[in-house]
C-alpha cells in the first residue's frame, strides 16, 4: 500500500490496469484493443468496434451478424420512454434526459451483478443502443415531429440520422455518422470513464455506472468543446477575421477551443479523420463556411503558437461540430452524441473493472482544523 502521495486531480496516478485503449500521445496514435484508430475507421462499423471493446477481439462474420442483430433489435423505444421524452421539462438539457432515461431503463432489467461472461449487461446491450434512439427522438419531438421507428437495415449511425430526420441519409452521410461514433467510442481513463469504473467498483449496476458517467460528461470541462468551437467560428464570422480574433483572444489569455490536449502532444489522430469527413461533406454540399474558418484558425493559431515555442494541434472536437452541423444535427445534441458513442467504452471498462475488482477508496489530505473544544449553541 502506498504511503499516500498527493496528486491533485489524480494527475499522473495509475489507478488500474487496462487492456482496452492505448493512447500514444507523443506520436498522435490511438489504439482500441491494439488496433489503430485509422484501421478501425477504414474497415469497421460502430457495431463491430463495440463488439471489439466488449469482447476484446474483432468478431468473426457469424459473431458480427449475431451481435449486430442483437444491437438492432434493441433500438425501438418503449411507450413509457417515449412518454418520458415527450413530457420531460422543455428547458432541460438532453444530457439530463439521457441520464434519467438510463436510470429509468434500469428498472426494467433483472440485474445479475456477477463477474465476466455471465454479467447480463453484455447481453442486454439496450443501454448502449437506446441512447442514440433517445437523442434522435428528443430532437424529433422538439421539432414537432412524430416518433420514427428504427430501421434494422441501417448502421447504428445511419439509423440515428434516420430516426432524427425521418428520412434515411445517403450512403456517405450515414457512413460518416457511424464513423464519428466509432471515433468517440473509447479514450482511456478520462473523467467519465473513471466515474463509470468507480461506480462499477462498488458492484452497483451497469446502469448506475452509465448514468453517473453521463453526469460526468455533462460538465463543461469534459464534453462540449465542439459546441464551443462552433460558437467561436460564429463569433469570428469569416476567414478574414481570424487573425484579429486570435490576437485578441490570446492577448486576453483565452484558450482557443478545439486546440490542445492533455494527452496528445502531436495531432490527435481522430482530428485528422474528422477533417477528412468535414472536407468531404463541405464538397458534397458545396458549403465551405465552417471548413474555411476552421482551417484558417488552425493555420494562424499554429503559426502564432510555434513562434512562442508551443506547438498546439487540433483535437477531435475541432472539426466534429462542423461535421455534425452539415449532417443536420444542432449543437445541443453534440455532447449527447458523445455519450451515445462513449457508452461502448464505458461498458467495456465496467466489465473490465468487475473482472478484477477492488473498490476505489483513495484518501484525501486533511487540511481542516485540528481537534477543538465543542461550543454550546449560545456560545458560538
Ligand atoms: C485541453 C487543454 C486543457 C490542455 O491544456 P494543457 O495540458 O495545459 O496543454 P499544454 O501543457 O500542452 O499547453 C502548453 C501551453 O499551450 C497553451 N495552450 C494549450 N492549449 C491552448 C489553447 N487551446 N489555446 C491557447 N493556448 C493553449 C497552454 O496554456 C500552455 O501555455 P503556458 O505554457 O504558457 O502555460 C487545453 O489545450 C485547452 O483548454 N484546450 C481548449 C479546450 C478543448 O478543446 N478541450 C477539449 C479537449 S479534448
Amino acid at each position: 500500500m502506498s504511503n499516500g502521495t498527493y496528486a491533485k486531480g489524480l494527475e499522473g496516478v495509475i489507478a488500474a490496469e487496462s487492456s482496452i485503449c492505448k493512447i500514444d500521445g507523443a506520436n498522435g496514435k490511438l489504439y482500441y484493443r491494439g488496433y489503430s484508430i485509422e484501421d478501425l475507421v477504414q474497415n469497421c462499423s460502430f457495431e463491430e468496434v463495440t463488439y471489439l471493446l466488449l469482447y476484446g477481439a474483432l468478431p468473426t462474420e457469424q459473431e458480427r451478424s449475431g451481435f449486430s442483430q442483437r444491437m438492432r433489435a434493441g433500438r425501438d423505444l418503449a411507450p413509457p420512454i417515449l412518454d418520458m421524452i415527450r413530457n420531460f421539462p422543455k428547458a432541460a438539457h438532453p444530457m439530463q434526459l439521457l441520464q434519467s432515461v438510463i436510470a429509468y431503463l434500469s428498472a426494467y432489467v433483472e440485474h445479475v451483478i456477477q463477474h465476466g461472461e455471465t454479467c447480463n449487461c453484455r447481453n442486454t446491450l439496450h443501454q448502449v443502443v437506446q441512447l442514440a434512439s433517445v437523442i434522435a427522438t428528443y430532437q424529433r419531438f422538439a421539432e414537432g415531429g412524430d416518433y420514427v421507428k428504427p430501421r434494422a437495415d441501417l448502421s447504428h449511425g445511419a439509423n440515428f440520422l434516420y430516426m432524427m430526420h425521418g428520412e434515411a441519409p445517403d450512403a456517405l452521410e450515414g457512413e460518416i455518422m457511424d464513423k464519428c461514433l466509432l471515433l468517440h467510442a473509447e479514450h482511456g481513463f478520462n473523467a467519465s470513464t473513471f466515474t463509470a469504473r468507480v461506480v462499477a467498483s462498488t458492484l452497483s449496476t451497469c446502469y448506475c455506472s452509465i448514468s453517473s458517467a453521463i453526469g460526468s460528461l455533462f460538465g463543461s470541462l469534459h464534453g462540449g468543446a465542439n459546441e464551443r468551437v462552433i460558437a467561436m467560428a460564429d463569433k469570428i464570422g469569416g476567414k478574414e477575421n481570424v487573425r484579429a480574433y486570435l490576437d485578441n483572444a490570446l492577448s486576453q489569455k483565452e484558450k482557443i477551443m478545439g486546440m490542445g490536449h492533455r494527452v496528445y502532444k502531436a495531432m490527435d489522430p481522430r482530428a485528422v479523420v474528422m477533417e477528412g469527413f468535414l472536407k468531404q461533406l463541405s464538397e458534397k454540399k458545396n458549403d465551405f463556411h465552417y471548413y474555411g474558418i476552421l482551417k484558417e484558425v488552425q493555420t494562424v493559431f499554429r503559426r502564432v503558437m510555434e513562434e512562442k515555442g508551443k506547438p498546439i494541434y487540433p483535437n477531435v472536437d475541432f472539426f466534429s461540430g462542423a461535421v455534425y452541423l452539415l449532417l443536420g444535427i444542432p449543437p445541443i445534441l453534440f455532447t449527447p452524441i458523445f455519450a451515445a458513442a462513449r457508452v461502448s467504452g464505458w461498458l467495456a471498462h465496467i466489465l473490465e473493472q468487475r473482472s478484477d475488482n477492488r473498490i476505489y477508496r483513495p484518501k484525501c489530505l486533511y487540511v481542516g482544523p485540528e481537534a477543538r473544544a465543542f461550543a454550546d449553541i449560545d456560545k458560538r
